[in-house]
């Protein structure tokens, strides 16, 4: 059913000088458990971009990258003939507007960083996705979560959203067990806490759910 699927994960990085950065919490786990998921359905061609992370999996196309820029250069360039693109990367919102290239000396008791806002990468595609295109988001709410993601859902147009309630009891990052919800155009649906590497299996066969039902209408 599938030919080529495309993964975005782990974090990005934003340089400030040669020597600092700002960067997001995100281990890259799920987005490795979905490319193993992947193989281990056989699909053909893997790609998997990825920010700086010790989860590479191997076997599948990798297309390392550093700052949210890079990677929507990765994701325009592989995505178009993908059926399947799943962003579970920890896109840095914000960059600093100007990059010092010398490293900035600690002379004075504060520093004032000017950010400039990075591109949405999920809510772009969601306006360009191809009809038999299957787009899968993430989101991580701590308050009014279903209210949130019934909102990012229509916002980013997206088929399938993987929530996650980030909380002292479901941190999400770096673990290996997690609990979400799949919000899709049907509902919200709650899956129980389990490993990663199972969830990931059960996003997929959400995935391949949703693909059946886009190639019925079209
Ligand atoms: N995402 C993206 N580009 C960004 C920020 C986020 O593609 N610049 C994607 C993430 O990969 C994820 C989804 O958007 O699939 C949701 O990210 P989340 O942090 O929950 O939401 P935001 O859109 O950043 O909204 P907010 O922080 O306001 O909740």
């Amino acid at each position: 059913m599938f030919e080529r699927v495309v993964i975005v994960s782990g974090p990005t990085i934003e340089p400030i000088d040669p020597v600092r950065f700002i960067s997001n919490r995100s281990s890259g786990k799920s987005g490795f458990q979905l490319a193993e998921e992947a193989k281990k359905r056989n699909i053909p061609e893997i790609i998997f971009i990825t920010g700086p992370t010790c989860f590479i999996p191997p076997d599948v196309t990798v297309i390392p990258v550093e700052t949210a820029l890079e990677m929507r250069e990765q994701l325009h360039r592989y995505g178009e003939t993908a059926d399947v693109i799943i962003m579970t990367a920890a896109v840095g919102d914000y960059r600093v507007e100007t990059y010092s290239e010398e490293k900035i000396k600690k002379d004075s008791d504060t520093l004032t960083l000017r950010l400039v806002k990075n591109p949405d990468l999920l809510f772009e595609w969601g306006q360009r996705k191809g009809d038999r295109q299957v787009l899968v988001g993430y989101a991580a709410e701590t308050h009014d979560i279903f209210e949130n993601a019934r909102e990012k859902f229509k916002r980013k147009n997206v088929d399938l959203l993987v929530l996650n309630e980030i909380s002292s009891q479901n941190p999400a990052f770096s673990t290996e067990e997690n609990q979400v919800w799949f919000v899709t155009a049907g509902g919200i649906r709650e899956l129980e806490t389990m490993q990663k590497s199972i969830l990931a299996a059960h996003i997929w066969d959400e995935i391949y759910k949703l693909k059946e039902i886009k190639n019925k209408i079209k």
